[in-house]
């Protein structure tokens, strides 16, 4: 029996309708549909933050949502971003302090911490911490990471 529903979404400013099984979560929508596979997979369950891409602005888990609720929704993931420049700053800044290692926490990492760019905040390294504190990474021990993203917080004036 064929379940699938016809589902638009306008992922990193394209328009794309698909008929989408119910149960495919966005993550793998994206990677196995679309060949987005910036946005990673690690434990499936909402824990890791591998996943994250944007909906409608907000930060989610691509593995926690499934692709069919992103009916109408507007996705980023990090290529869009990442191709607009919008994380131009992290991505330099996640280079020159050496904040990653593997890189599979990377994307996930980036997405989180934009977050905290956009919202132009001054904040210190414990909220920082904080605030990446869902996006699991197991090479570099964060404080590289940290350092790179208190450095764009502070370069912004
Ligand atoms: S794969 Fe989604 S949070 Fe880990
Ligand atoms: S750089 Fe390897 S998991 Fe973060």
């Amino acid at each position: 029996m064929d379940l699938a529903v016809e589902t638009t979404l306008t992922v990193n400013g394209t328009r794309v309708t698909r008929r989408i099984e119910p149960r495919q979560h966005l993550v793998d929508f994206l990677r196995d549909e679309l060949g987005l596979t910036g946005s990673h997979i690690g434990c499936e369950h909402g824990v890791c933050g591998a996943c994250t891409v944007r909906v409608n602005g907000e930060i989610v888990r691509g593995c926690l949502m499934l692709a069919v609720q992103a009916d109408g929704c507007k996705v980023e993931t990090i290529e869009g971003l990442s191709d607009s420049k919008e994380l131009a700053g992290l991505q330099k800044a996640f280079h020159e302090k050496n904040a990653l290692q593997c890189g599979f926490c990377t994307p996930g990492m980036l997405m989180a911490a934009q977050d905290l760019v956009l919202a132009k905040e001054k904040i210190s390294r414990e909220k920082i911490r904080e605030h990446i504190s869902g996006n699991y990474c197991r090479c570099t021990g964060y404080q590289a990471i940290v350092d790179a993203i208190e450095e764009v917080l502070n370069g912004q004036g």
